[in-house]
């Protein structure tokens, strides 16, 4: 087996045009713009159409990304697509997106980690590019959480949006500043049920009952998500950094999870990184879950606060519960 680094050759990204403010919730649920925002963080979030599925989202994502890499069409030798909210349970949303890029005979699958799912798909793409079976892959994490929220639950239909990040990981050449240093994923299934869609799988087949108790849509114990998130993000993290011996005095930016300002704040503060260091978009978009993470670096390097040659951090939690960090030098 060869030995190679991986590297972020480029990111993309893509939110539906429609938005949903917290003025807007104010008239669903039994809510407050004050309590969003001085809970979550959140002003508002992106909502796709009756018409838009995860694909789409993810097929513009895909194309910013492609483009921005510079690498051909033809180089792409694998499609990772990170969803919990996919076009159908089945064929894979990586299929249909293989299709509609136009690309032949490569390897393209889903992974389901939840909100974790981009670092879980950029770790699992670095294997394929370290030990040499793939040169170019394209990551995408995508989201339609809107089409699986109960707009009843005023505990959970304010914060989720809808969006799509890309990345492309290349092989990095040995003259290549730019490197994947490290990645680590993690799960524990013992807290599954804290973030759940109940039905609709073979545990409990969608049917007219389970549609008429809402359990086709996502329930969360936002409390006990809280404490691990922020446990565990920490955990993953501080473990890269230490054994590559680094600090977070190191890190130029870290890129968390979107989920609630609060979390990120607690994060920030455990590690000892001050805030102007961390990139936090969610009061504009919400928790667009496996999207999070690229979706707020490829604006920041399109804002030109990311630059080649930064320390990346990026972190995340999510349904599994999962959680897991990549250390990159972009
Ligand atoms: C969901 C979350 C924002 C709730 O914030 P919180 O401070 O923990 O709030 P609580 O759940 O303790 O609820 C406090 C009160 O606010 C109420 N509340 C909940 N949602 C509300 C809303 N949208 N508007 C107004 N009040 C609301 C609750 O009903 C509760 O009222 P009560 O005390 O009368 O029972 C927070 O727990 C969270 O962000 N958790 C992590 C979620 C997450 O990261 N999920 C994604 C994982 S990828």
């Amino acid at each position: 087996m060869e030995n190679y680094f991986a590297k972020f050759s480029a990111f993309g990204s893509f939110a539906p045009a429609k938005i949903l403010t917290n003025q807007d919730l104010e008239k669903i649920v039994d809510t407050t713009d004050e309590w969003i925002r001085t809970r979550t963080g959140m002003v508002e979030r992106r909502m796709a159409s009756k018409e838009e599925a995860a694909s789409d989202l993810a097929y513009q994502a895909a194309l910013n990304a492609i483009e921005a890499s510079k690498v051909k069409y033809k180089e792409i030798d694998m499609i990772i697509v990170a969803t919990i909210s996919g076009d159908h349970a089945f064929p894979s949303t990586s299929c249909i997106l293989q299709h509609k890029l136009g690309l032949k005979n490569v390897p393209a699958f889903d992974l389901s980690a939840g909100c974790t799912g981009f670092i879980y798909a950029c770790d699992v793409a670095n294997q394929y590019v370290r030990n040499g079976q793939a040169r170019n892959i394209l990551v995408v994490g995508v989201e339609i959480l809107t089409k699986i929220t109960n707009w009843t639950d005023r505990n959970t239909c304010v914060l989720f949006g809808d969006a799509a990040g890309a990345a492309v990981i290349s092989r990095a050449e040995p003259t290549d500043i730019s490197k994947i240093i490290d990645t680590k994923i993690d799960a524990d299934g013992s807290m599954g049920d804290y973030l759940i869609q109940m039905a609709g799988g073979s545990r409990l087949p969608a049917s007219a009952e389970t549609v008429e108790a809402n359990q086709h849509t996502l329930t969360m114990e936002g409390n006990r998500v809280f404490k691990s998130a922020i446990k565990s993000m920490y955990a993953s993290s501080d473990e890269l950094l230490k054994r590559n011996n680094l600090s977070s005095a190191d890190v130029d930016w870290v890129i968390p999870h979107q989920a609630n300002l609060r979390i990120i704040e607690a994060l920030a503060d455990k590690m000892k990184v001050p805030l102007s260091k961390v990139i936090i978009n969610i009061q504009k978009y919400g928790n667009t879950s496996s999207a999070t993470v690229p979706l707020a670096i490829d604006e920041a390097i399109r804002k030109k606060k990311i630059r080649r040659g930064d320390i990346l951090l990026l972190t995340s939690f999510g349904a599994g519960l999962t959680w897991g960090s990549i250390l990159a030098r972009y």
